[in-house]
């Protein structure tokens, strides 16, 4: 592996490091050290409110701040992000603004490899008009650009998909899918929850519109604080029926119906913010903005190439794309025993996790030293015999 000198990984800053070799960034990050002052700056913020004190001087505003880092990170401008309790609700906000059984447009293209959850919810939109065209997977680890434009068409509402998938870490192309569907009069939803602080993303540049996710992962945040990004040109087009008080645009009114949705990407909110989750964020929000996600990138390109290669001189299966350029941060193996092979890596002090069919995830983030993939790669090589 050729090695890369100048970076300060920062690694005092997340005492889990010290427990051993951290592969977890696509499912629950290390805890920056600074995330307990944030934490209880929340709770002396908390404490020290008499009446509505702490709202008034940084909790309300805060949803707008963190929204608009995160959009910054997305590549989205100021105003195009709204926080969400997590990337499901994100999604479930989204689909409540359309009205699939009043209209010819009622198909949403998903894909296989998908997470469940969106799975899920475009399932149950069944009942009220929606038709899901769920792409299949070959190999269950890409799918094919052409099979996904090709199921567009004037009757599609919606594009909803993983941009990096958390079974294979596979990387769909954005730009065609997005021409493809606007020239159908369709929206496009990626959920980048496992791309956004390693994959650079260019929300505004893609003419996506819509993009959700949370910060637990790549992001280093707590758990959860999801996000909706909305294009900024379509936020007053959509009314969420997901929605509440917090919404409408002149909240502390506490007017009775009709809704009256704010003109900002505040819209998309619904209730009280879960504050403790903002806390939670900030501390990982600033080391990413700190390294940079393009930094982030190029460390992850230089590690998983190097692990695949590994792989495959090993004769392992590589459940993951081996082009980079289709690919997330991850790097799958299969395995047969999943659970029990997580379980030996553990006792040996690397930490990775398993999904059925998939094999090992194994993420290095810009955190983790070279020396410590090559050796979590060494141990898997004793553990696999
Ligand atoms: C790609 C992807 N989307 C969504 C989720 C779940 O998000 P949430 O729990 O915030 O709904 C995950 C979690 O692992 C994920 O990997």
């Amino acid at each position: 592996m050729k090695p890369q000198t100048n970076l300060n990984r920062r690694r005092e800053e997340f005492p889990t490091l010290a427990s051993g070799i951290h592969l977890l960034s696509h499912s629950l990050g290390p805890v920056p050290r600074a995330a307990r002052e944030s934490m209880l700056a929340y709770y002396d913020a908390w404490e020290h409110h008499t009446s509505e004190d702490a709202w008034a001087t940084s909790w309300w505003e805060m949803s707008a701040h963190v929204g608009n880092r995160i959009a910054k990170i997305l590549g989205g401008a100021p105003g195009s992000v709204q926080v969400q309790p997590n990337a499901s609700i994100a999604l479930s906000s989204v689909l409540s603004c359309f009205d699939f059984t009043s209209t010819k447009r009622s198909k949403i293209v998903a894909s296989a490899l998908d997470f469940p959850s969106m799975r899920y919810i475009l399932d149950a939109q069944t009942p009220i008009g929606a038709q899901v065209e769920t792409v299949a997977s070959d190999d269950g680890v890409t799918i094919p650009t052409e099979r996904v434009l090709a199921a567009i068409d004037d009757g599609t509402a919606l594009v909803a998909l993983s941009h990096v998938s958390f079974r294979s870490s596979y990387r769909v192309e954005v730009e065609p899918i997005v021409e493809r569907a606007h020239q159908h009069g369709a929206l496009v939803l990626l959920d980048v929850y496992q791309s956004a602080g390693v994959v650079p993303l260019r929300a505004a540049a893609w003419g996506v519109d819509l993009l959700i996710g949370g910060t637990i992962k790549w992001l280093c945040g707590g758990p959860a604080c999801g996000y909706l990004y909305v294009r900024p040109d379509l936020q007053s087009q959509l009314q969420p029926k997901l929605t509440g008080w917090v919404a409408h645009s002149a909240p502390f009114d506490f007017t009775a119906p009709p809704m009256r949705y704010d003109q900002s990407v505040r819209r998309f909110a619904q209730g009280t913010p879960s504050i403790p989750a903002l806390y939670s964020v900030l501390p990982g929000l600033q080391i990413i903005e700190d390294v940079g996600v393009e930094t982030c990138r190029a460390e992850s390109e230089r590690r998983t190439e190097w692990m695949i290669n590994f792989a495959l001189e090993h004769g392992w299966k590589v459940n993951s794309p081996r082009d980079v350029n289709q690919r997330g941060g991850s790097v799958m193996v299969y395995v047969d025993d999943g659970p029990g092979m997580v379980q030996r890596l553990n006792e040996r002090g690397v930490f990775v996790d398993c999904r059925p069919g998939v094999g090992l995830r194994m993420s290095p983030h810009f955190f983790n030293l070279d020396e410590e993939v090559k050796e979590a790669m060494e141990i898997l090589r004793q553990v696999m015999r």
